[in-house]
């Protein structure tokens, strides 16, 4: 998830446990312009395995390029991911990440160049459909299976509904059944539980969970941070800070971390005076001595 599921959070989230790493979603027009080491969209920890780098764009020559570099930098992730599902409006206006459930055989066509590079396996992310009016999941899913796309994860809303209303889980069940490949669903899932019975109903490969796991890495654990007292969360919290400062630099590491904190802490009523002093720290070490025990004593 961009700006969440950068490699300090999948790290953390591999520590509780999650199965796979998804890269946040990176143009793959951009790939090719710098190192890949240095482009913390994509790099990957090791202990991460198995990871799949995603990519959105909406040409088949942007997905080539961007494969055959990472090939020849020796750069190589289990996978690689066609973002069909960004809704946002720069994006799949563009005819990329959404955009593409409106134009099947480019979908199929970005695809099938990168199965025939015959690099990385080649998996796809969709929506259900563009608009309510034309849900094309079924369509959508069976052209990449033709293809050679070895898996899809289906996040059960449509384009237009963005994150409103629920997910559709039979739209999901249906693909399931449609296709030979394995899915993976997505949308809605609270819990390890949730997630688990939404496998097990569908006959699924896995599922996905995104915006439960912000702030909230224990779910992949089976625990959510609701059940958890401040105390046992501040390590994890600790360390995910401790790993965002060595990967991004101390003072970005600051401003990133804010995001995650709010998610950590969103269900507890932080006083003014300590919100104003954890948001107000410019560099880890500062927010670091903020989340010392003694500072939360009246959370318990
Ligand atoms: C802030 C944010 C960033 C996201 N970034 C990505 C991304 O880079 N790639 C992707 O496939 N989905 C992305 N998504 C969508 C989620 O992966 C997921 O499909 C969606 O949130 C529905 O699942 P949920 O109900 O469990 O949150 C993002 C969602 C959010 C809220």
């Amino acid at each position: 998830m961009a700006g969440y599921s950068d490699l300090p959070y999948r790290l953390i989230a591999r520590e509780m446990g999650s199965a796979v790493s998804f890269t946040e979603f990176s143009p793959a027009v951009t790939v090719t312009h710098k190192p890949v080491q240095e482009q913390k969209r994509i790099v990957f920890h090791e202990s991460e395995r198995p990871v799949i780098v995603q990519l959105f764009g909406n040409e088949p020559a942007q997905f080539v390029r961007a494969a055959l570099y990472l090939a020849e930098t020796d750069f190589r992730p289990e996978g690689i991911d066609i973002n069909m599902g960004c809704s946002v409006q720069r994006v799949s206006s563009r005819g990329s990440g959404a955009g593409l459930l409106k134009n099947i055989p480019l979908a199929a066509r970005i695809a099938s160049e990168l199965v025939k590079l015959n690099l990385f396996a080649i998996s796809a992310k969709i929506r259900l459909g563009w608009d309510d009016a034309s849900k094309n999941y079924l369509e959508v899913a069976t052209a990449l299976e033709s293809e050679g796309v070895r898996t899809v994860s289906v996040h059960a809303r449509t384009k237009s509904q963005g994150y409103k209303g629920s997910a559709d889980w039979d739209a999901i069940g249906e693909v399931a059944q449609k296709v030979k490949i394995p899915v993976f669903g997505n949308g809605d899932l609270q819990s390890h539980e949730d997630a688990q019975t939404r496998i097990r109903q569908h006959r699924l490969r896995g599922a996905l969970i995104g915006r439960a796991a912000m702030g909230n890495p224990w779910i992949f654990l089976g625990k959510n941070k609701s059940d958890m007292a401040l105390s046992e969360r501040l390590p994890t919290i600790r360390r995910h800070l401790s790993l965002m400062a060595n990967f991004y630099g101390s003072a970005m590491a600051a401003r990133l971390f804010r995001k995650h904190l709010t998610a950590y802490l969103s269900d507890l009523d932080i006083s003014p005076q300590l919100r104003s002093k954890l948001f107000s720290a410019v560099t880890a070490e500062g927010l670091r001595s903020c989340l010392a025990e003694d500072c939360f004593s009246d959370y318990e």
